[in-house]
């Protein structure tokens, strides 16, 4: 339909470069430009240099995708941004780039929430978001579960990681094993040659007076580096496929257990699953035997969407067009700790009292 907001979205909270087009629910460019070679070496992203391979991506990467969509500059809606959270300046070198084209093009802007961004991408898959949808956001940065009960205006904390994020510990594991970085796709290239059983592993925060959706992975990522110690020290080889399909295992039976237990108490009855650990092919498989056997509707993206990308935030911005939602103003500015609780930034003169949230915030949903 003619008449759906054209939006390009720009997304820089880590290492990045994505530039998205969409029309409505509909995906029209996904342009990328990673440095994420640039940061194997280190075992890790190294914000600096993210900072600057944004800068120097960012240009071509808009003029790829608009070439990609088919669409002019100066037919777009709206100029979606990611405000927060994310790598302070990161987000900075996107903030400023999309206020740039945004006032140079008169368009109005919006700065929008990166997890709110991961569940609003799967529009973009399987269709406008049932509401309320529960939704499971796993990445490097970032494991929570999260109510959205409208996704431009209403996204509630259900649970977060205590210590480590999801994907982190897939990272973590992988170097452990010299398998490089990042970790994620690796183990789950070795798992699918192991045996998920061979190796009980702990599974946190999973006793009753736990809290129920909460996750910690860092119990598991220190049984799984001592276990491997104790083999080498002991002049053994260490069962690689084995190990990665047991952490793998200990991983996704937890964040599905969790999953299908918030959608259970509280009555609802989609889930979905975002964020680069979504990409896991036994998340997947074990997520949707549960959600049948719980009668949920599973909605999971494909893992390209996953992954951190411009087209969610521009789903997200053209969410924000359709509804109604206002522009953010010029003076918005990256927040590296935005609460999930705003999944958009109005600017100054909408702003509403989100103190408390925030000292919240700092603390549970972006550790
Ligand atoms: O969403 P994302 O691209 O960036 C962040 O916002 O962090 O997620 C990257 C994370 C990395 O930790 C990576 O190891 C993990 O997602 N990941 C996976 C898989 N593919 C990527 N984890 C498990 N299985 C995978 N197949
Ligand atoms: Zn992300």
């Amino acid at each position: 339909m003619a008449d759906e907001p054209l939006v390009l979205g720009i997304e820089t909270s880590c290492d990045e470069t994505g530039v998205g087009v969409v029309r409505g629910r509909t995906l029209l460019a996904d342009a990328i430009a990673s440095s994420v070679d640039e940061h194997a070496r280190f075992g890790g992203v190294v914000p600096e240099v993210a900072s600057r391979a944004h800068l120097e991506a960012m240009v071509p990467t808009i003029d790829r995708a608009l070439k990609e969509a088919g669409v002019s500059a100066k037919d777009l809606d709206g100029i979606a941004v990611t405000a927060g959270p994310g790598l302070a300046g990161a987000l900075l070198v996107g903030v400023s780039a999309a206020k740039a084209y945004a006032y140079a093009l008169g368009k109005p802007l919006y700065g929008v929430n990166h997890l709110a961004s991961h569940i609003c991408v799967d529009q973009l898959e399987h269709g406008a978001l049932p509401e309320p949808t529960m939704a499971l956001l796993v990445s490097g940065g970032h494991s929570s579960l999260l109510l959205s009960t409208d996704i431009t205006s209403d996204v509630r904390p259900m649970g977060a990681t205590i210590d480590d994020a999801a994907g982190e510990a897939f990272d973590k594991i992988a170097r452990v094993l010299d398998l490089g970085f990042p970790g994620g796709p690796v183990i789950d290239r070795y798992a699918r040659e192991g045996d998920p059983d061979a190796i009980a592993f702990p599974r946190g925060l999973t006793g009753p007076r736990d809290p129920a959706y909460d996750f910690s992975f860092s119990g598991l990522k220190t049984a799984v580096a001592r276990w491997i110690e104790a083999k080498r020290a002991a002049g053994e080889e260490v069962p690689v496929r084995d190990v990665a399909a047991s952490f793998q295992e200990a991983v996704v039976d937890v964040l599905t257990r969790k999953a299908v237990r918030a959608c259970k108490d509280q009555g609802v009855d989609h889930l979905m699953i975002g964020g680069g650990v979504a990409a896991n092919s036994r998340l997947r498989v074990l997520a949707q035997e549960r959600c049948e056997a719980a009668g949920i509707r599973l909605r999971v993206p494909r893992p390209k969407l996953c992954t951190d990308n411009g087209a969610m935030v521009a789903a997200l911005g053209a969410e924000m067009v359709a509804r109604g939602r206002s522009a953010s103003d010029w003076d918005l500015s990256a927040d590296s700790s935005l609460p999930v609780t705003d999944p958009h930034v109005p600017g100054a003169s909408h702003t509403h009292d989100h103190d408390h949230v925030h000292e919240l915030a700092k603390d549970n949903l972006y550790s």
